[in-house]
């Protein structure tokens, strides 16, 4: 079992009554003068902003807004709001919205008290030291990132995208009122729940599996993450289902599952590529990547496999034959996927198929030009990740 620090300093405050308490969740955590950082007019439209605004106006602060955050948000917009706040002396940032506005919110403060330039944190020139606290009002669970140490950012000039994680990446406080996700297009609902399903994956394939409690925290988020995925594309207002998806966001990034695990990592980082490249949803790329990387390396890992499969995706055993009940685990999994309406190859995700020349250029940047590897479970080099985007190519 591996040696672990469990850290997980946010204050989750979950359920609609939340809201109401936004301005006093700020003013507990430091803030005087709050930038409300959100995207494109989701939160406008539902009438969550105003409702935010008027909290924190109501308790004496002063706020500034600054939207457009994008999917897969951008270096631009992180050095955009570094000026502002740095200008009107901002002491406390808040994200409204999901895990691009987070991110771009986490960057923003570690920018402001660095003296150099942002990037440096993503290219793994620097540390983090110090930073603004950032508050988080969820309306999308999907990336974690409201509970994570994690922050992931695109450099437009050359479609760089780059994680980078920090303790100062814990937001102070996360609201989560899960009537905030009605809204959700069901795409966004199955990304999400991919997203969620797939932080939980890539800490469950660990080379170290004798931790048989996170085991089950695990195989319990997997099947009731299919279970109100499901439900919550049937029937969108489903308050139960939208909030277990709301909550399993959060636990599955926060570090509870993998606890005494090994981390792997390789689909995320992968899929980092597909998404700088191409500008596409997160969850999605995870799905369209996943069936094909676990086709790779599951004979080394069988029995892993096999108990995914019975405890994770109700495949029943026949424990005679471990290879035939790992791939019907893996086969259950992309057949959820698809069932959600998520791609389970490039053809599907990008409306067409990739060349060969972007294939070799994917795995060269996922490797760093062959300088490094990928991947616990099965350590994964440039040729690796070539064939993996390769079987992914139907
Ligand atoms: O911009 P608006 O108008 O708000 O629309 C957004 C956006 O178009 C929309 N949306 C959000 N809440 C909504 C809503 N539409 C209707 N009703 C609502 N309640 O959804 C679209 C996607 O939003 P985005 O924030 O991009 O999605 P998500 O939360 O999936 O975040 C994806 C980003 O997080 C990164 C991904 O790589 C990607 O850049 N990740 C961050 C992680 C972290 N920091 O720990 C970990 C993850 O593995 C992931 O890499
Ligand atoms: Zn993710």
């Amino acid at each position: 079992m591996k040696s672990f620090v469990y850290y997980t300093p946010t204050e989750v405050v979950f359920g609609p009554e939340g809201e109401e308490q936004v301005g006093a969740l700020v003013c507990k955590h430091g803030g005087s003068r709050v930038l409300v950082h959100f995207g494109g007019q989701s939160a406008v439209r539902s009438g969550l902003m105003e409702k935010v605004c008027k909290q924190l106006e109501a308790v004496g602060l002063k706020v500034w807004m600054l939207g457009g955050v994008v999917p897969n948000p951008r270096l631009s917009m992180v050095r955009e709001g570094i000026e502002l706040v740095r200008r009107e002396g901002i002491d406390f940032l808040l994200a409204v919205g999901g895990g691009s506005v987070i991110d771009s919110c986490k960057a923003i403060a570690y920018g402001v008290p660095y003296e150099g330039d942002v990037w440096d944190f993503f290219a793994g020139k620097a540390q983090v030291e110090k930073a603004l606290p950032v508050g988080v009002v969820l309306t999308l669970p999907a990336s974690g990132s409201e509970m994570s140490d994690s922050c992931v950012i695109t450099r437009e000039e050359n479609q760089d995208k780059r994680g980078y994680s920090t303790p100062f990446g814990r937001c102070r406080f996360a609201v989560m009122n899960p009537e905030r996700s009605f809204t959700l297009p069901a795409y966004q609902t199955a990304a999400g729940v991919t997203d969620i399903m797939m932080h939980t994956l890539e800490r469950y394939f660990s080379r170290e599996d004798d931790m048989d409690l996170t085991d089950g925290i695990a195989e319990a988020l997997l099947r009731s993450m299919m279970k109100n995925g499901l439900l919550a594309l049937e029937h969108p207002q489903d308050y139960r289902a939208r909030a277990q998806i709301m909550w399993g966001g959060s636990l599955s990034h926060n570090g509870l599952t993998e606890c005494g695990l090994q981390r792997d990592w390789s689909c995320h980082k992968m899929e980092h590529e597909l998404s700088g490249l191409f500008d596409v949803t997160h969850g999605a790329g995870l799905a369209a990547i996943w069936p094909s990387w676990a086709r790779y390396v599951y004979k080394d890992h069988l029995s892993r496999f096999a108990q995914f499969a019975v405890n994770g995706m109700w495949v029943e055993a026949a424990a005679s034959d471990l290879e035939a009940v790992a791939l019907k685990g893996i086969e259950a999994l992309e057949a959820f996927f698809r069932k959600m309406g998520m791609p389970v190859c490039m053809t599907e995700l990008l409306g067409r198929k990739l060349t060969d020349s972007e294939i070799k250029e994917l795995a060269q940047r996922c490797s760093r030009d062959g300088s490094i590897t990928i991947g616990s479970l099965t350590v994964l080099h440039r040729e690796d990740m070539e064939n993996i985007y390769a079987a992914a190519n139907r």
